[in-house]
């Protein structure tokens, strides 16, 4: 499904480069929850972004089969990346977002969908009458109506308290077992009780955990 071979990535700040990835090999055949962990600036998010294809890299990065940097429009298709922070509407309610998501869906019945995120009370609400947990669900439900079968999630835990952070493990290694490639992006422990396979990331470099 995802078959990266010595990707690289610099990024050029004021004169200087930064080697954010220093020659990163991954490959994956099989729909799995997999985490990376790793510190604060190790390369996560950029190799969540290069998989992507939001930023440009040395190598080769394959989702079944395309070269992502030559394929951007059809690797879209297949990945699906999902940022921390926001990417909802604070406007829009639960029912809007879904709505604005689906259009290019899926296969989800989103009534099935919200109930079994815990959201079916809720679809008249605004985003932004949220707490951070039932955001970060609604988020989960956007990446999943979506439909492609690579779904990349950048800190899936960030801001939720331990309840919830379980919650949302639960809810990938669910989605993962319906036939999705799960890459999480994270350093929080809590997430590895509920990875199929968990790599370590340190300045640059992927390696076994
Ligand atoms: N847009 C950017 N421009 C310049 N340097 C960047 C940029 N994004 C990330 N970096 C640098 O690349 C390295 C890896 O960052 P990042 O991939 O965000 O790591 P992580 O997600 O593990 O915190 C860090 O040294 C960071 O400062
Ligand atoms: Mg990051």
């Amino acid at each position: 499904m995802l078959d990266a071979i010595n990707v690289k990535v610099k990024y050029k700040v004021r004169g200087s480069i930064v080697e954010a990835l220093r020659g990163v090999s991954l490959r994956l055949d099989k729909p799995l929850l997999v985490t990376i962990m790793g510190p604060s600036g190790s390369g996560k998010t950029t190799l969540l972004k290069a998989i992507a294809g939001r930023v440009p890299y040395e190598g080769s990065i394959r989702v079944m089969g395309l070269e992502v940097k030559d394929n951007r429009r059809e690797a879209s298709r297949l990945v699906f990346y999902l940022p921390v922070g926001e990417v909802l509407i604070g406007d829009l309610t639960v029912n809007e977002s879904i709505e604005l998501a689906s259009m290019s869906n899926h296969g989800y019945n989103v009534g099935d969908l919200l109930e079994w995120l815990g959201l079916s009370g809720l679809g008249n609400r605004r985003i932004i009458e949220l707490s951070t947990g039932e955001r970060r669900r609604v988020e989960l439900a956007i990446a999943l109506i979506k439909g492609q079968v690579i779904i990349l999630i950048d800190e899936p835990t960030v801001g939720l308290d331990e309840d919830n952070a379980r919650r949302v493990g639960e809810l990938l290694k669910a989605a993962s077992r319906q036939g999705r490639l799960i890459i999480a992006a994270t350093h929080d422990p809590i997430l590895l009780e509920y990875s199929d396979l968990v790599y370590g990331m340190r300045n640059g470099l992927l390696h076994k955990y």
